[in-house]
């Protein structure tokens, strides 16, 4: 490329890119894919490195994006906030990774963590008592958001351990997967990190608590010890929300082996990705190397490409979830996708057909976003052609009982109002069965369903009434996977207490809520007779989830089913705050000591590992006692580790 072709490809770079900004930041309305805009924008960057004296005060690698609204108190940072340097390519993290080993003389440690996507904040603790929260800004100064920020449930207002002086701590504010999810039908949201840069901006800070944003730390501005990691620890021990995903490694390879096995492996964290951050871990390295005008020269980010498809809709169906929201889904042409073969994709609301302009017959782009189904990220137009495409309709009437549906309020989703309806118990008991609930491995929505339309359950509770013999009718249910159906709901019957309120499904009540509730309640009975009054006094519950936990007990159908899981052998346990066994698969065999059968499996949960029934490659320990069977082969045969009970015991002294 010579200097005149620079010139004008940088004018059509600039151009598109402040139109892009435009939409984005001043409507809202993103016109292209975030990975598109990196692409051009690291396209403009690289050829204003060749030509340097081409790059304009007005270039889009220059500006500052001023990021402030009016209505809210102006404040500095002290220091200021950076960014970070990016890249899609394997070849740049490389020369970042040989950057370092040439500027520290060292082999280094790196910590590595997910790059989540969410909204950067800085929150100021005094004598660990909450301040101050400030938006990112122009990374020099920023909003006070701190009434928006101290809705966030995982934010203790005041931290634990005898605290002194200042403390700054920065990290990223986002909606997990599954408050999005509500928040998309609700609201009409599509996009989760434009939903919560959005929330923080509320000048009403009850409306932003009951979104419920989430929050994780990942910085802390004072050096509280001599490396990231422990640092961390410090922050964890205060009660901090830290990342929960991080990793040591000492070397350029390990780095580039952590990013390709992270790249499917932080689909399972509870918010989305959208790449790694890698810094060393040395504070004493970090410091010789230092910052540039915009960013640390010890820190990177690697962002993976998302991966896309092209594929035609063939129709659209509507889904009831439990809450009695309408979800349109489109069925699709099969395509492969990351190594899946994918038939759906998610629309998340009524106002996404219409953003997008989606129609029945359109191809469409999906991609795989870390949801359980990918989703449609844009239509292509120029695919259309003549009257081959056409609108889809909303539906009056609920397509599972056929009652009227309605809009509550002025809100954009759609709802089956009737509490008996077909689809939302089902929805119900596939919550109840979720792997966040009372994990029941091998009962999935497809089984639900059977069960159900073959009048065999009509209640969550009915599952633990089934026998092999009962189940055995259904249709391409073999004698061995009624057997293990049996099974696994027999071995979820000794379930935490947080996780089973949880899978009562109590609205606004999600996994971190259900965890409040157990550990001040911690029994169910007690739970059942709370009072709004003493609920409002507890750290991180509002008014709208008290009202829904007490309307939720008061109900004599949903009091009746408790009555019923218990009755049928469901047993709630108090999950003591230990994570000794770190959620590690245990099996028992043979006759114990010290133990009892109850009493075992309850020391297992209860120190925070999981207990199976039957020996798998996924377990962990066999605890093997007197007289043990032929469980011992097998696990000889898996290499899962054999334990007596006394190493059991040994475990725990930990
Ligand atoms: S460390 C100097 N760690 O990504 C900034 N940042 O694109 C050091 N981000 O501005 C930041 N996850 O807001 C760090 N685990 C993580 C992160 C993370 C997301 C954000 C951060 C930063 C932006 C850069």
């Amino acid at each position: 490329m010579n200097q005149s072709e620079a010139k004008k490809r940088i004018e059509e770079l600039k151009h598109q890119l402040n139109k892009f900004d435009h939409y984005y930041y001043d409507k809202a309305l993103p016109l292209i894919t975030d990975y598109e805009y990196d692409e051009l924008y690291n396209e403009l960057k690289s050829i204003e490195n060749t030509f340097p004296l081409l790059i304009t005060e007005d270039s889009p690698t220059q500006r500052v994006l001023e990021n402030t609204i009016t209505g809210f108190n102006k404040i500095k940072h002290n220091p200021k906030m950076y960014s970070l340097e990016n890249t899609y390519s394997d070849n740049e993290l490389s020369n970042f990774l040989k950057r370092i080993k040439k500027d520290t003389n060292k082999i280094n440690e790196f910590i590595i963590e997910p790059k989540i996507d969410g909204v950067a904040v800085s929150i100021i603790y005094e004598n660990g008592v909450f301040k101050k929260a400030i938006s990112r800004g122009n990374g020099i100064t920023g909003d006070d958001i701190t009434n928006n920020i101290k809705t966030i449930e995982e934010l203790p207002l005041v931290l634990e351990g005898e605290l002194t002086g200042e403390l700054i701590v920065r990290g990223e504010v986002f909606f997990t997967k599954e408050t999005f999810k509500e928040l998309a039908e609700t609201y009409g949201f599509s996009n989760a990190r434009n939903a919560a840069s959005g929330t923080l901006k509320l000048l009403n800070s009850r409306e932003a608590a009951k979104r419920h944003l989430s929050i994780r730390i990942h910085t802390v501005i004072t050096g509280l010890a001599d490396t990231d990691n422990e640092i961390l620890n410090k922050l964890k021990q205060m009660k901090l929300p830290v990342i929960e995903m991080t990793k040591i490694v000492n070397s350029a390879e390990n780095v580039i082996k952590t990013k390709d096995i992270w790249k499917e492996k932080r689909f399972e964290l509870p918010y989305e990705t959208d790449g790694i951050v890698i810094k060393l871990n040395k504070l004493s390295m970090r410091k010789k190397i230092g910052y540039t005008n915009k960013s640390p020269k010890w820190a990177f980010a690697f962002k993976y490409k998302p991966e896309n498809a092209i594929t035609k809709i063939s129709s659209v169906d509507f889904q009831i979830g439990r809450t009695g929201v309408i979800t349109p889904v489109a069925n699709l042409e099969p395509v492969q996708l990351s190594g899946t073969i994918v038939k759906r994709a998610t629309i998340h609301n009524f106002d996404e057909i219409k953003r997008l302009d989606i129609q029945i017959n359109d191809f469409v782009e999906v991609e795989k976003s870390g949801e359980i189904i990918p989703k449609i990220i844009k239509v292509i137009k120029e695919k259309r052609n003549g009257d081959n495409t056409f609108k889809i309709k909303k539906p009056k009437i609920c397509p599972s009982c056929r009652s009227e549906l309605i809009h509550y309020n002025d809100e954009v989703a759609l709802r089956c109002i009737n509490v008996n309806c077909p689809a939302r118990i089902e929805g119900n008991i596939s919550h109840f069965v979720s792997k966040t609930g009372m994990n029941i491995e091998n009962v999935g929505p497809a089984l639900i369903k059977q069960l159900l339309n073959e009048n065999i359950i009509s209640s969550m509770s009915d599952l633990y009434k089934l026998e092999i013999e009962t189940i055995l009718p259904v249709e391409r249910m073999a004698e061995k996977s009624a057997e293990n159906v049996i099974n696994s709901i027999n071995a979820s019957k000794d379930v935490p207490l947080h996780r089973f309120i949880y899978a009562l499904g109590i609205r606004n009540v999600g996994e971190y809520l259900a965890n409040i509730l157990a550990d001040t309640y911690k029994s169910i009975d007690k739970l059942m007779d709370a009072k709004y009054d003493e609920m409002m006094k507890i750290n991180g519950i509002g008014d709208e989830v008290a009202q829904s936990v007490i309307m939720f007990f008061k109900n004599e159908k949903n009091r009746e089913e408790i009555e019923n899981l218990l009755k049928n052998g469901v047993n709630p346990i108090l999950q003591i705050k230990r994570n000794i066994l770190e959620e590690k698969k245990f099996v028992i065999t043979g006759h114990l000591d010290e133990f009892t059968r109850d009493s075992v499996k309850r020391s297992i949960i209860e120190n925070g590992g999981i207990v199976l029934n039957t020996i798998s490659k996924e377990t962990d320990f066999l605890i093997a006692g007197e007289n043990s069977g032929s469980k011992i082969k097998k696990a000889e045969k898996m290499n899962v580790k054999i334990i007596s009970e006394k190493e059991y015991l040994q475990m725990l002294e930990k």
